[in-house]
C-alpha cells in the first residue's frame, strides 16, 4: 500500500482526504465519525463573530439536478454559516482535536471586513489546537449580500488586505477559500499570495439557481412561495474547479502556491486528476452528504492501488499534469485520429449514427441491417461518437502512424509537431516569418 501521509503547508494528516468546511463539519459528532471513518483531516464549518447566532430558513434549503438514473449530480444550497455558538463549536474543536491529534483540524472563518472582527476571532481560534484557518471568502449566497463570503472574494484588494491581517494577527497556517464566481481566478489567487496566504483553497459553490416550481413560479428551493439564488456544487461543477486549480498552478506569478483541490470530488480518480493538476490535497462535502462519511474508504484504497500500480509516491502526482496543460495554440495540428467502432461491444441503437450525421461531419454509416462504420474520409476526430454512445469503449479513437495516409486530407502524416503558432494560416504566424 503506497504511503498516503499528506503534509499541506505544515498540516499533517494520514491521508490527503479531508472533508470541506459544510454540514458534515458542523458538530463534533459529525467530526468525530469522520475521523472515525478514516478521513484524513476536516475543515471545520465555517464560523461568524461572537454575537447572536447565525438565522437559517426553515424550510428546504438544497435543491438537486440528477441523472436519467436519478444519480445525484448537482446540489444547491441556501444555507449559512453555522447556526450554532461560536463558544459551543470552539469547545468541540478543542475536544476533537485533542483526541485526534494525528488528523487535520482547520477552522473556517467568515466574520466581517474589519481588523477589530478578525483580531478578535483568531486567539480564540488559536486557543483551540487547531492546525490553521480557512478564510471563507467564497459564499455566494446569504452572507455575501451583507459583506462577506464572496462579496469579498470578488474584490482582491479585500482577500490580500484580510489575508495581512490574519497572518499579522495568528501564527497559524492560513489557507484563503476562493469563490468561482469571478471572470478570472487569478486576480483572487494573487492576491491571496500577495496578502501572505500559505495557500488557496477552491473552489466554493456556484451562484445557481437548480430548477423552477412550475406550479407557484419560483426559484426551487422555494420558502413560502419565493426562492432566491444558492450555492451550486457536486460532480457538475468538477470540471469548473480543475480549470480553476490548474490555471492557478501553472501560471508564472501564482505557480507553487500550494492549492487544496475542492469541487465535485467523489472517487479516489477526481482526487488524483485534482492532485494531477496541482492539488496538495483535496477536500469534499457533497460525496460526503450523499454517500455518507465510508466513502473515504474507497478513495484511500484507490488511491493506494493507483500509486502502486504506476510506482508513484504521492508528491510525485502532484502537479503531474500540470506541464501538459497547454493553451489552445500549442496543440500539435499534426497529431490525426480517428474513431473505430468495436463491433462486438455495439448495441445498434444508433446514437453515434444520429449525432454524427445530423450535427457532426456525416463520417458513420448506418447499413440496412444496422451495421455502424466509420467513413475514415468523414470523420474530422471530433469524439462525439464516443461521447454519447452509451456503451464504454465500443467507440474509440485511433491514432494514425506517422507516414499513414489522413483519408479525409488526403495527405501523409507528418512526424513533425506542428502548432497554430507556426501554421500558414494564422496571420501573426506568417508576420513572425517574414
Ligand atoms: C450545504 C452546504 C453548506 C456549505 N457551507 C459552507 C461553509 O459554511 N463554508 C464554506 O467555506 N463552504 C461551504 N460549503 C461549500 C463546500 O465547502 C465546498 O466548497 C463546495 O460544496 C464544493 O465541494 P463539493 O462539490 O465536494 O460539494 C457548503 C456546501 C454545502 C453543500
Ligand atoms: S469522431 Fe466525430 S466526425 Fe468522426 S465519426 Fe465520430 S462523430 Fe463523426
Ligand atoms: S452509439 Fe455505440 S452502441 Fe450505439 S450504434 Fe453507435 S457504436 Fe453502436
Amino acid at each position: 500500500m503506497a504511503d498516503l501521509t499528506s503534509d499541506f503547508v505544515g498540516i499533517k494528516s494520514p491521508n490527503p482526504f479531508w472533508l470541506a468546511s459544510a454540514p458534515p463539519t458542523d458538530k463534533e459528532y459529525n467530526v468525530r465519525r469522520a475521523f472515525e471513518a478514516g478521513w484524513g483531516g476536516v475543515v471545520w464549518k465555517t464560523l461568524g463573530a461572537e454575537g447572536p447566532p447565525i438565522v437559517n430558513v426553515n424550510g428546504p434549503r438544497y435543491g438537486a439536478i440528477y441523472g436519467a438514473d436519478r444519480r445525484l449530480l448537482g446540489l444547491n444550497n441556501i444555507e449559512l454559516i453555522t447556526d450554532r455558538e461560536l463558544q459551543q463549536n470552539l469547545k468541540e474543536i478543542k475536544a476533537v482535536k485533542r483526541d485526534y491529534p494525528d488528523r487535520a483540524v482547520v477552522v473556517s472563518i467568515m466574520v466581517p471586513c474589519e481588523e477589530e472582527a478578525w483580531k478578535a476571532i483568531l486567539p480564540a481560534v488559536e486557543e483551540t489546537g487547531a492546525d490553521g484557518v480557512e478564510l471563507n471568502f467564497g459564499c455566494p449566497h446569504g452572507m455575501a449580500e451583507r459583506g462577506m463570503g464572496s462579496a469579498v472574494g470578488q474584490v482582491p484588494e479585500y482577500i490580500e488586505m484580510v489575508t495581512r491581517w490574519v497572518k499579522q494577527y495568528s501564527r497559524l497556517p492560513c489557507i484563503v477559500k476562493l469563490t468561482p464566481n469571478v471572470t478570472s481566478i487569478l486576480p483572487p489567487a494573487m492576491a491571496a499570495a500577495r496578502g501572505g496566504a500559505d495557500a488557496v483553497s477552491l473552489i466554493n459553490t456556484i451562484k445557481s439557481i437548480t430548477n423552477v416550481d412550475l406550479d407557484h413560479f419560483s426559484p426551487f428551493p422555494m420558502i413560502d412561495g419565493k426562492g432566491s439564488h444558492g450555492g451550486y456544487c457536486g460532480p457538475a461543477v468538477k470540471p469548473i474547479a480543475l480549470n480553476m486549480v490548474a490555471e492557478i498552478a501553472r501560471h508564472e506569478e501564482t505557480r507553487g502556491l500550494p492549492i487544496s483541490g475542492i469541487g465535485g470530488v467523489t472517487t479516489w480518480r477526481d482526487a488524483a486528476e485534482f492532485m494531477a493538476l496541482g492539488a496538495g490535497n483535496v477536500q469534499v462535502c457533497t460525496a460526503a452528504m450523499t454517500y455518507g462519511f465510508k466513502i473515504v474508504q474507497e478513495m484511500i484504497s484507490g488511491l493506494s492501488q493507483y500509486l502502486d500500480e504506476k510506482d508513484m509516491e504521492l508528491p510525485d502526482l502532484i502537479g503531474r499534469a500540470v506541464p501538459n496543460f497547454v493553451e489552445w495554440q500549442h496543440l500539435n495540428l499534426n497529431h490525426v485520429t480517428k474513431a473505430v467502432i468495436d463491433q462486438d461491444a455495439c448495441i445498434q441503437c444508433g446514437r453515434c449514427y444520429a449525432a454524427c450525421e445530423d450535427t457532426s461531419h456525416q463520417a458513420i454509416a448506418m447499413s440496412d441491417d444496422r451495421v455502424f462504420t466509420v467513413k475514415e474520409e468523414e470523420c474530422v476526430a471530433c469524439n462525439l461518437c464516443v461521447d454519447v454512445c452509451p456503451v464504454e469503449d465500443c467507440i474509440t479513437m485511433r491514432t494514425l502512424e506517422a507516414g499513414e495516409m489522413d483519408l479525409r486530407t488526403g495527405q501523409r502524416v507528418s512526424p513533425e509537431h506542428a502548432d497554430w503558432t507556426t501554421h500558414p494560416n494564422n496571420p501573426a504566424a506568417r508576420h513572425a516569418a517574414e
